[in-house]
């Protein structure tokens, strides 16, 4: 198999190694589908101390450049910090905020296409004219319109998509990442979309632009069977995700779409799906731990999109099992704020138990029980776990109940 790839010499050479080395990232996503309705960065401004408190590492921020759609996923003008989620100085207070409260801010790189100022070729809205980076219809590719080359990877329908392999445009790109982490001040990078260009264009802006830690967003579908119930094996989807980690050079880790997809239909009462053939967790953190970026839901799957939700009644098992496994976790907006102070204070529980027991993103694990309702594992041999309606408990007087709530269950040594 081909996955054991250039990690190890990876490690060494990254320059953003720093955070990947170390593996105790932890994330969170810090805003959801309707958050530009509620003057965003303003409230998140408040919140500061509690992310903060909480143990996360790093924020990831909605796209703060200007944009044709409220939400940030449509940018024009990427020089304008006006957004809806709020002005330019209200974001530079929230970015200084939470470097005084060592927070790192991680900004949506969205790259993958741009909206037009005027029409061109076609009569499309495939030129810029009138804002900085005011290219033309050659930087947008052929496949949605313009004078460039073909897309280097999937097509976003509807919009100019960038021609990354344009000289000029990636010089205006890097240039462009440069101002956001030098000027703007964000440490991290979050590459949306980035399904829709080649990954070596991604290990070329993380080289220039020297972010501290950074993810991609590639997002495939899963395998089902003709009668749309997951399989099992799900090798070849975790494969093209870690494919284009090594093609990024490992510069980059990504958002572990395998276990994220194994995982909700596991705590349906098939946790059996949670060890693979060899024994090993499913999805991208059994095979390159250190690039996998573990969640459960984000602004596309879960909030008010709902295109591919956790059960809502499987939440905390979710996180009992991210949280305490190998890889980077992320804890979605919604979770922490929005669904009332147990669920807070359960993942805070969490939290606390994985810098406790010191878990990072490359901890060993042992996975003793996959059954249809039971699951658990020891993790970094200090620390053991268990999700599901079945009864469980480590043998050993060594271990102590750490947290528990309905169907988790965590004990430490
Ligand atoms: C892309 O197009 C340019 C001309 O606009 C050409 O010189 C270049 O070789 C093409 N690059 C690739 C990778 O196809």
């Amino acid at each position: 198999m081909g996955y054991l790839s250039s990690d190890e010499i990876n490690q060494g050479t990254a320059f953003n190694g720093a955070a990947l080395q170390n593996g105790r990232e932890i994330l969170f996503q810090a805003f959801n589908w309707e958050s530009h309705k509620h003057d965003w960065w303003r409230n998140l401004d408040r919140k500061v101390p509690d992310i903060a408190r909480s143990g996360f590492t790093s924020a990831w921020l909605p796209p703060a450049t200007h944009s044709f759609s409220p939400e940030g996923y449509l940018p024009q003008n990427l020089y304008s910090l006006d957004s809806s989620y709020g002005s330019e100085y209200l974001l530079k207070a929230l970015l200084q905020k939470m470097k005084q409260h060592k927070v790192r801010a991680m900004v949506d790189v969205v790259i993958n296409h741009r909206i037009g100022t005027t029409q061109g070729h076609g009569g499309r809205y495939n030129r810029y004219d009138g804002i900085p980076l005011s290219w033309d219809e050659h930087a947008v590719t052929s496949c949605s319109g313009g004078l460039g080359n073909r897309s280097t990877g999937d097509n976003f329908h509807g919009v100019p998509n960038i021609d990354h392999t344009q000289p000029f445009v990636r010089k205006d790109i890097i240039g462009w990442l440069q101002w956001l982490r030098k000027y703007v001040g964000f440490q991290d990078f979050r590459f949306d979309f980035a399904k829709g260009y080649a990954a070596k264009f991604v290990k070329e802006y993380v080289e220039q632009s020297k972010p501290i830690f950074s993810i991609g967003e590639y997002w495939d579908t899963c395998n089902y069977t003709p009668s749309y119930r997951l399989d099992y094996n799900q090798d070849s989807h975790r494969q093209r995700i870690i494919n284009w980690i090594d093609n990024t050079g490992g510069l980059s880790a990504a958002f572990d779409f395998t276990t994220k997809g194994i995982l909700q239909e596991a705590v349906k009462g098939e946790l059996w799906r949670l060890r693979d053939p060899q024994g090993k967790p499913p999805g991208v953190m059994g095979w390159w731990p250190s690039r996998s970026v573990t969640f459960i839901d984000n602004h596309d799957t879960g909030s008010t999109q709902a295109h591919w939700p956790f059960p809502s009644s499987h939440i905390m098992e979710g996180y009992a099992y991210i949280l305490t496994h190998p890889g980077i976790p992320t804890v979605f907006y919604d979770h922490f704020y929005d669904w009332g102070n147990p669920t807070h204070d359960q993942i805070v529980k969490l939290l606390d138990i994985r810098r406790s027991q010191d878990i990072y993103s490359r901890s060993s694990i042992r996975i003793l029980e996959a059954q249809s309702n039971l699951y658990s594992a020891i993790i970094g041999e200090k620390l053991c776990m268990k999700i599901g309606d079945g009864s469980w408990c480590p043998s050993g007087r060594e271990w102590k109940l750490a947290t528990s709530g309905h169907r988790y269950a965590v004990w430490h040594k």
